[in-house]
């Protein structure tokens, strides 16, 4: 089974990104199911109905969330109604939304669970507890499981990718926005990667105007924080899986930028 993973979108410059490129990543990598993390899709901040939908006619599947899940008032009156948008499966009982989905590819079952740290963020639920769960309910029907780790800690990320192995396809991180170099499959076999990076802006901090980030940090004055404009990128990872196991086969790093252009 082959995936694509799509990092982090941010704002218009991210959006345009996806809908450029993610044809001619189709074409080269043949992904059965394309998922997109989607948190920042709307100005930097959370997700719009239209935005979400304009994702799936780029040709995204399933599209996940994280910290800023909830930063769009919106996002309250759609997401219980759009099964493959998941925000993270550890936020307490009778949040609206849903964890986890499920992809049929001819006839077999992916599992996409989202799932959020907890060190430098929100403390909600253990994400531990909640993947050990959801993870082997999901293999009692199927092997395969594809994860979205949002989280700030390498460590913590890290941590989930050992927990995880040998029981999901991958576990790949997503929020820092920068990708790291870190791709492998672990023994159990589980493709892991601590960050998948960001898509959108490639001159910004973390994807936001830099001025104001750096006032920020220098005066810890309150500031307000738009998404960058200029050159761009597009972070994502390809994965394959065994299509009798679930393990992972392969896992390619995707970065493209003005520096790292697409090698036709
Ligand atoms: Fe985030």
């Amino acid at each position: 089974m082959r995936l694509l993973f799509v990092g982090d979108v941010v704002g218009r410059p991210g959006r345009n990104m996806l809908e450029s490129h993610l044809p001619q990543l189709k074409k080269r990598y043949k992904p059965q199911v394309t998922i997109v993390n989607g948190e920042n899709a709307a100005s930097g901040k959370g997700i719009t109905e239209k935005i979400y939908k304009s994702m799936l006619g780029f040709g995204a599947q399933v599209v996940t969330l994280g910290n800023h899940t909830w930063a769009r008032n919106d996002i309250f009156a759609f997401i219980n109604e759009e099964p493959n948008l998941i925000r993270p499966i550890n936020y307490p009982p009778g949040v609206p939304g849903n964890g986890q989905t499920s992809v049929n590819v001819n006839g077999q079952e992916l599992v996409v669970i989202n799932a959020m740290g907890r060190i430098f963020m929100e403390a909600i639920d253990s994400p531990f507890q909640a993947l050990d769960k959801a993870v082997d309910e999901a293999r009692k029907r199927t092997p395969f499981v594809f994860v979205d780790f949002h989280g700030e800690a390498t460590s913590e990320k890290q941590a989930m990718g050992w927990f995880l192995d040998g029981r999901a396809s991958a576990v790949i991180g997503t929020h820092t926005h920068i990708q790291t170099a870190d791709e492998r499959i672990l023994p159990g076999g589980t493709a892991y990667l601590t960050d998948v990076g960001m898509t959108g802006p490639y001159d910004g901090i973390i994807g936001m105007e830099r001025d104001e980030v750096m006032k920020k940090m220098q005066t810890a004055l309150p500031a307000k924080f738009e998404v960058a404009q200029g050159r761009t990128q597009l972070n994502a990872a390809f994965m394959d899986i065994d299509d009798r196991t679930g393990n992972a086969v392969k896992i390619e790093r995707i970065l493209l930028n003005e520096d790292h252009p697409f090698a036709e």
